[in-house]
């Protein structure tokens, strides 16, 4: 079974909320935006915006209602800037129009006058200056300090990456419609939908009762829209119960671009330590997150960070630390990965510079410290099962990876100005989200009269194929064709309090409750069906519609046993809620077991790199990767392809500028992501038997995970880079732009 969703997109058929028919009365926002990345509002005159042809109204902080705050895990960032801005790109004023071109007219001729504050762009400065977001944080296992002596070799270094555009298809938009009795109903692009109605209720002084979110699919969102969808539904919600009439904010692609936050940059310190025989004894790193001007998600995805650190590896001796500071840009957000990849670049970053220090493969480092079964992390969890080992070995083995590095040494051997490189890259990466209490997940199912089945769940269709998932698993738990079911919209009307489809785990999560739903279902008809063929209830089964005895197929077919089951008057919907077992974290102690399990897999990557252009070909990527019982093998496909992709987008060309706080990369002219030219030959091999507990029907998530084997093509080219200059220091500076690679190539000394 493949993406349903598929056939609908490709026909131009399925509905964002841009397509959504214009309701009457329909009006649009645009906001004004803050110029300056950091200042003080000494006049902002509106009357010109409200005196032009089309403008409805005008709103600044001063009419909002409620509480002018958007802010999630720390409440620190105003709906529309309130005397203060602090980054380029703040909203300061929304006004709602007859045209999107009017409200953006208008919006341009308000006026505004900024006294400039110094503004801090390096996440160093802002630590140094105090300007932290939450509390700096350790991880911390063994004895860090004692156990330099030990060691053979120990080098010290820095490794910098850097943000990430998402560019998911589709824009932040929503639309609010005003409804009866002063509630409203907002048709939102994001992946939180309570979230934008606990903050749209916040901010509009309702009850969340008055507000209802619905969200039919997202056009793309990465991380994206997990917090920053909220302020856009935020502002037209508020346009349109002040208006009473519906108001939709659809944002172009250049003010998504300029005003929306991205994957944090990091710039961290490393120290690792080994012995002569390449085992890794300490490690320790300091991360300094860009979090940008508000604090957004950046605490989670700053834990997630730490929970990382050590990548695939045991390593006995550990003390990572994490600052998030605060900046004057677009506060930054969840990204696929979400901290993850930051901190296992500097892992793999570390293992490199010790590899060259100590004169031996990088490979065989990263083999020799593989987890096992049973080690610790440094968040105080141990490792459930061998399947690190276990992938690495199998990408080792299947793609005969040191008959590559052979090879690679050949062609370099015998060409000069053109080099090749390769690398491998360990994942392993923990499931759950790392604050236990949103690992929770609901669905209601109902059974209709013609057996036709309806599915609610709290996850959101991303173009991940969770619904596909959800419908596979209704499909497989009620024996029915997948035929009869669909999976709804999502609504805070038919699941109420939904986490954030997010942390990879919509379809952990949302089908286990729709498993356990429709188990529910299956318990009240079976005795039905068990009833009316004078058996067992035990004997009694449902496979591919036809009602089972004892594994023979009955003259009873499903639509009647539901029909004869409703006339029974049995209830025929069921609602169930899911939360992960198990799973807990004490953040005073810093240990637990937050995770539920954890995936694993490697990548072996190769590149060749034109020494005199410094442009260079992500040639090969082969995978192992333990994907569990796979509910949707061609959906995990896409997502092992997708995630890599943009996995090497971020390590190799996509690259963020900022000038004074001013995105200059804000166009696809200047802000390249892979095409499909630039993407590698493919290689999958799914390991199906998972040997630790995984989720539903035991299959693993697998929406981050493959984004971190691009990791990989980042070593592949400084590999390359290293068979033409042996003589220089990597720097450990993502993305490595074609740019940079030159500049290495034939820069002078170290760089
Ligand atoms: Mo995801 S980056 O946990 O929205």
């Amino acid at each position: 079974m493949s993406n349903r969703e598929v056939g609908p997109h490709t026909r131009g058929e399925s509905l964002f909320v841009a397509d959504i028919p214009p309701p009457r009365g329909l009006l649009h926002a645009a906001v004004l935006a803050s110029p300056v990345p950091h200042g003080r509002v000494v006049r902002l005159d509106t009357s010109p915006a409200a005196a032009l042809e089309g403008v409805a109204c005008v709103l600044t902080a001063a009419d909002i209602p409620g509480a002018n705050q958007i802010g999630g895990i720390v409440q620190d960032e105003p709906l529309l800037a309130d005397g203060q801005v602090h980054y380029v790109g703040q909203p300061i004023v929304a006004v709602i129009a007859t045209t999107p071109h009017a409200a953006r007219e208008a919006a341009a001729a308000i006026g505004l006058e900024i006294e400039e504050e110094p503004a801090i762009f390096d996440p160093r400065q802002a630590a140094a200056a105090g300007n932290l977001i939450v509390p700096t944080r350790t991880l911390a296992l063994g004895n860090v300090d004692a156990a330099w002596e030990s060691c053979d070799q120990v080098v010290e270094g820095s490794a910098t990456s850097g943000g990430q555009e998402h560019l998911y298809l589709e824009t932040q938009s929503a639309l609010a419609v005003p409804l009866e009795s002063g509630r409203v109903k907002i048709f939102s692009a994001t992946q939180a939908p309570t979230a934008v109605q606990r903050i749209t209720a916040r901010v509009l002084d309702l009850p969340m009762n008055a507000v209802e979110v619905e969200v039919a699919r997202l056009g793309g969102a990465f991380g994206g829209k997990e917090d920053q969808a909220t302020p856009w539904a935020v502002i037209a919600a508020l346009g349109a119960l002040k208006l009473g009439v519906p108001v939709r904010t659809l944002l172009s692609r250049g003010e998504d671009m300029r005003m929306t936050g991205k994957r944090h940059p990091y710039s961290s310190d490393f120290k690792i330590g080994l012995r002569a025989d390449g085992t890794i004894l300490a490690y320790q790193a300091t991360y300094y997150q860009n979090a940008g001007a508000a604090a957004d998600l950046s605490p989670a995805i700053l834990e997630r960070s730490l929970f990382h650190a050590t990548g695939s590896y045991f390593v006995p001796n550990v003390r990572v630390t994490a600052l998030s500071c605060r900046t004057n840009l677009p506060p930054f957000t969840a990204f696929r990965g979400f901290g993850a990849p930051q901190a296992m670049f500097v892992m793999e970053a570390a293992i490199s510079k010790a590899a060259r220090a100590m004169g031996i493969d990088r490979v065989d480092i990263q083999r020799h410290n593989l987890l096992s079964k049973g080690d610790t992390f440094p968040y105080g969890m141990r490792l459930a099962g061998g399947g690190a080992r276990r992938a690495f070995e199998e990408v080792e083995a299947r793609y005969d990876v040191a008959a590559s590095r052979a090879a690679v040494q050949d062609f370099n051997g015998t060409h000069k100005l053109t080099k090749k490189g390769v690398a491998v890259m360990p994942v392993c990466f923990g499931i759950s989200f790392t604050s236990t209490f949103l690992n929770q997940a609901a669905a209601l199912v109902h059974i209709y009269t013609d057996g036709s089945v309806s599915v609610s769940t709290a996850a959101v269709e991303m173009g991940q194929g969770v619904n596909a998932k959800i419908l596979a698993v209704a499909a497989h738990t009620l024996g029915v064709d997948p035929d009869r079911i669909r999976v709804e919209t999502t609504s805070t009307l038919r699941v109420a309090n939904t986490s954030p489809t997010a942390a990879s785990s919509g379809a952990d999560m949302n089908g286990a409750a729709t498993e356990i739903a429709c188990k529910s279902l299956l318990d009240r008809l079976r005795p039905v069906a068990a009833d009316l063929l004078d058996k067992k209830v035990e004997a009694v089964a449902v496979a591919g519609d036809r009602i089972l005895a004892g594994g023979k197929e009955t003259e009873l077919s499903w639509e009647d046993l539901v029909w004869t089951a409703y006339t029974r008057r049995i209830n025929l919907s069921a609602q169930a809620h899911y939360a992960t077992p198990r799973i807990h974290y004490d953040k005073e102690t810093e240990q637990g077991e937050p995770f539920a399990y954890h995936v694993f897999g490697s990548a072996v990557v190769e590149v060749t790199v034109d020494c005199l252009r410094g442009t260079y070909k992500i040639d090969r990527v082969r995978v192992v990767h333990d994907g569990g019982r796979s509910l949707d093998p061609l959906v995990d496909l896409g997502q092992l392809e997708g995630g890599l992709v943009q996995g090497i987008g971020w390590v190799t060309m996509e690259e963020l500028l900022f000038c004074d706080g001013r995105l200059l990369t804000d166009t696809l002219s200047t802000y390249k992501i892979p095409d499909i030219l630039c993407t590698p030959k493919i290689e999958a091999h799914f390991l199906e038997v998972a040997d630790e507990p995984a989720a539903v029907l035991r299959s693993k998530a697998i929406g981050e995970p493959p984004l971190m084997y691009g990791i990989g093509a980042y070593f592949a080219i400084e590999d390359a880079c290293a068979a033409f200059r042996p003589d220089r220091e990597p720097a450990f500076d993502a993305p490595m732009t074609p740019e940079k690679v030159l500049l290495f190539l034939h820069g002078e000394g170290s760089s």
